[in-house]
This record gives structure tokens, sequence and C-alpha cells, in this order.
């Protein structure tokens, strides 16, 4: 793979609330925590190196969470990346409890989400995040209370920007009166397309879209999309990433592996453009997995 061409760089760039912008590969942490997104990594050496390579590689967007170990996340990020390379923008998110592997229960009250945004400031050792996200509307608590709640931390200087995560255009709008959202996170791939109208919705209020799972969990594949791939010398990972970036001008992916060769081929997709039948040819997936 020619070295020169493996930097998120590359993908060009998306504003973030038109106060900062990154570049359009940034990389989803989940996966360097332990089975079940719970306790420490199994090799927390790698996981330490996966993240410096990628700020290597130009990435300058990390997605995490709270809920990511719990703590363990955000505690490896600070260990492997602080003091912080400038312009790196470091997202987080609230809204959940963790009482065991793979389980997940619903808190996005006001009292929890300040206490979580605590958290995260001291185990990230940053005086503001630079990107919170609402990680999912917690149906036992009034959305509008815990935007409120995240506006609220923003006037106090603890949080720079506000994002949500598992939204619809409806949680978007509503939250959008309480305070300016930057960035959406909703799961989405090209076979996976419940959510096109929050990402066309996302573009037009120039709103950063963040699809998580854009792999599809290294599952996506299929007769398209490997005849695809190795027709432009590539992985059929790198298809699936490309076809993202060419979506939309708002889309931010946010791949994740624990594996570092795995990172260099997901960033290097951002130099891979799509011939526009081939883009067409992945659209019309989702119609005929649906
Ligand atoms: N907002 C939310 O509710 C939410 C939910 C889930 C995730 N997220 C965020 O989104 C990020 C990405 O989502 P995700 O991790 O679930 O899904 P993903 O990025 O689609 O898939 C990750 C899986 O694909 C494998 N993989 C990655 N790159 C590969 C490659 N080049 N070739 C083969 N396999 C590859 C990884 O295994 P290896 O480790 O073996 O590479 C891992 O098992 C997460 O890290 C997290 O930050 C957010």
């Amino acid at each position: 793979m020619n070295q020169k061409e493996v930097s998120a760089n590359v993908a060009g760039d998306v504003s973030l609330g038109g106060m900062i912008s990154v570049h359009r590969i940034g990389f989803g942490a989940m996966r360097l925590t332990g089975e079940g997104v719970w306790g420490p990594p199994k090799d927390r050496k790698n996981a330490l190196a996966v993240l410096r390579r990628a700020v290597d590689l130009g990435v300058n967007f990390i997605d995490t969470a709270d809920s990511y170990g719990p703590n363990v996340d955000e505690e490896l990020i600070a260990e492997a990346l602080f003091p912080y390379a400038k312009g790196l923008v470091i997202a987080t998110k609230g809204g959940w409890n963790r009482p065991g592997p793979n389980q997940w229960t619903h808190d996005a009250s006001p009292a929890h989400l300040r206490k979580a945004v605590e958290g995260s400031l001291r185990r990230l050792r940053r005086d503001r995040i630079d990107l919170y996200q609402l990680h999912i509307p917690d149906p036992a608590v009034s959305f509008d209370a815990s935007v409120e709640t995240l506006a609220q931390l923003q006037k106090e200087g603890k949080i720079l920007l506000v994002g949500l995560s598992n939204v619809t255009q409806e949680h978007i709008e509503r939250a959008r009166k309480i305070v300016p959202i930057v960035s959406v996170q909703n799961r989405y791939s090209f076979a996976d397309r419940e959510w096109d109208y929050v990402v066309d919705y996302c573009e037009k209020n120039a709103i950063a879209f963040i699809p998580w799972f854009p792999l599809g969990a290294g599952k996506v594949a299929g007769e398209t999309l490997n005849r695809i791939a190795k027709a432009n010398h590539r992985t059929p990972m790198q298809i699936a990433l490309a076809w993202l970036l060419q979506r939309s001008r708002v889309m931010l992916p946010i791949p994740g592996t624990s594996s570092i060769e795995h990172l260099e081929e997901n960033v290097a997709a951002a130099s891979l453009h799509l011939k526009p039948a081939e883009f067409e040819e992945l659209s019309e997936i989702s119609a005929l997995v649906s």
C-alpha cells in the first residue's frame, strides 16, 4: 500500500458546528475494550498502539463513551494520547448505565448526565469536552430535560459542542430548539439505510452524520461488494467506507477495530473514489436485503 495515500486527511474535512473541522475518517474506539464492551482489552499494549497509530495516520476525530468499558475506553485514550495533539477532537457520550458485559440500561436523567460529564472530563484529562453526545434518548426521562442539561453544561464551559445519537428527525428538531446540534450518530451503512432521511436532513442543515456500525461489524460482503472490491484492487471494507464518504459531504465514518492492520486498511479508504455506476449498484443493495 502506498504510504502517502494512507492519511485521513485525504478524505477531506467536515465542519462541526462551524467551529472546528475534522478529517472525514475518524476512529471508533469501542472495540478496544474487553469482550461485551466490558473491562480492559485483552492486549493493553496493542490497544494503546492502535490509538497512537490512528493519530499518526492523520485521524483527528476519536469517538468514545463513558459506557465503553465502562470508563476503560476513555482511560485508554488519555493514557495513549495525553497530552493531546493540537486539533485532536475527542467525542464522548453519556446516557447509559452498564450493569455487566453486553448489558446496557438507560439513564439520561439530568443528575446522571451531569455526573457523567464530570467523570468523562476527569478520565479524558480535559477542562472541556470537545463534543458531547446524548448516547440515546431515555424512554423514562423527558428528552427535552436531557438536552437542556447538556445545554446548561455547555453554558458552564464543560462541553464545547453538543451532538445526539440514535435519534429520529423529530428528536433533532426538538433538540435544536434548545441548543445547536452539530452531529448525529446513528447506525448506517450502504446495506443498512433506515436513517437515509436523517442523513439528508443533516446534509441540508450542515450537521455532521456519524454512521456507527459502518462496516456491518465486518460481515458486509456479498457478491456485488466483492466484485467491486476486486475491480478496484481494494478490500470489501474499503469499498463500504468509500460508499459512505461519497453518500454525503457531512458523512464522518468512525470504523472501529482493535487491529493496526485493519486500521491502516480503513484509513486508506479515504483515497478511493467509486465510479458512479459502482456507487449506484451498492446504493440499491439495501432494497434487496430489506
Ligand atoms: N452511538 C451508538 O449507539 C454506537 C453503537 C455502536 C458503536 N458506536 C461507535 O461506532 C464505532 C464503530 O462501530 P462498530 O465498532 O460497532 O462497528 P464497525 O466499525 O462496523 O465494525 C467493527 C468490527 O469490524 C472489524 N473490522 C474493522 N475493520 C476491519 C477491516 N478492515 N477488515 C475486517 N474487519 C474489520 C472489527 O474487528 P477487528 O477488531 O478484528 O478489526 C470489529 O469487529 C464504535 O467503535 C463506536 O465508537 C456507537
